[in-house]
């Protein structure tokens, strides 16, 4: 069983956040766009979200051997990914939210056209940041081809959440671990991955950060899932409730709560197993992903 939380955000992730903001910004400002764009842009980026995925971008880069300052482009690509995927999961053709990160969402504040448009311009930022970060060409190749596959993941994952297509022959379980591995998953590896080419790991730590990273991003789901069930909105700083309202296949809707739970302490213990080829240096990973399993925002 998980301990009750008290959702205390580790200081790396602190520290990380406040750094990666300051990118995001100045990312976006170097874009040099008109400005009606460039306020939506900022509206949904640089806005106090956890940064959860570039932080871990920056932790895995650390824990193979390398400096934040090698991942930094890496880390601020994944979040313009993230962000664009957020922009586009709230429009009313997806999941139809008003809140998210506390404020109203991009296409309640600006237009739909506009929150369409914005997202789009994201995942072309995203991989500029990339050809324009401080890499040696093989591992800029590696990142562009790490980053596309898990934002085809992303996308296949949000298909399957709200459209289905969901091969037949699979379970109901095992279809909606597909759809989490495909729409949350994905990032998260690839957010530690990259992290770890940037580190330069060796093959070992390469994979051990991989497998983390697999672990943890089905982890992340499924306690979001269970955040919709329990949270309040106020704190979570998006609407709650909506998974059971919109009808959608969510863990706690499918196993139980409980079941739920005893699904997170796994998938937490299993990404803590990954980490033991590092020994000490996992460290950090391994209390920023103890913080990840017991979130309630
Ligand atoms: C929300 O992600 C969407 C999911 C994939 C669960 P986060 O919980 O990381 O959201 P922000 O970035 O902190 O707002
Ligand atoms: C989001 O899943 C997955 C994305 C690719 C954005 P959710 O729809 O559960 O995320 P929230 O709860 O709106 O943040
Ligand atoms: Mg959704
Ligand atoms: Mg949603
Ligand atoms: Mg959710």
């Amino acid at each position: 069983m998980i301990p009750p939380s008290t959702d205390t955000p580790p200081k790396t992730l602190k520290d990380a956040a406040k750094v990666i903001e300051t990118n995001l910004d100045k990312s976006l400002q170097a874009s040099a766009l008109p400005p009606h764009i460039y306020e939506a842009a900022q509206y949904a980026v640089v806005n106090g979200g956890k940064r959860v995925r570039p932080a871990l971008t920056l932790l895995c880069a650390q824990a193979v051997g390398g400096t934040q300052d090698q991942a930094m482009a890496a880390a601020i690509a994944v979040e313009f990914i993230h962000c664009f995927s957020l922009v586009h999961d709230d429009l009313p053709a997806i999941d139809n939210d008003d809140l998210r990160r506390g404020k109203p969402t991009l296409h309640i504040h600006a237009g739909e056209a506009m929150a369409v448009l914005a997202g789009d311009l994201l995942l072309p930022l995203a991989f500029q940041e990339l050809s324009r970060g401080n890499y040696v060409p093989n591992q800029q190749v590696l990142l562009m081809d790490e980053l596309a596959q898990a934002t085809r993941d992303m996308v296949v994952g949000q298909v399957y959440d709200t459209l289905g297509g969901i091969p037949e022959e699979l379970s109901e379980q095992d279809a909606l671990e597909v759809i989490h591995r495909n729409k949350t998953g994905a990032l998260f590896k690839c957010a530690c991955v990259m992290g770890s080419i940037c580190g330069q790991a060796n093959p070992k730590m390469h994979h051990a950060i991989e497998q983390f990273g697999i672990a943890t991003g089905l982890m992340f789901q499924i306690v979001d899932d269970l955040i919709d069930l329990n949270g309040v909105a106020e704190h979570v700083g998006k609407a709650t409730g909506k998974d059971a309202e919109a009808g959608k296949t969510t863990y706690p809707g499918l196993i139980g709560v409980e079941a739920s739970i005893e699904a997170v302490s796994m998938l937490k213990d299993q990404a803590d197993d990954a980490l033991s080829v590092l020994g000490e240096q996992g460290e950090t990973l391994r209390s920023f992903n103890l913080w990840m399993a017991h979130r309630t925002r």
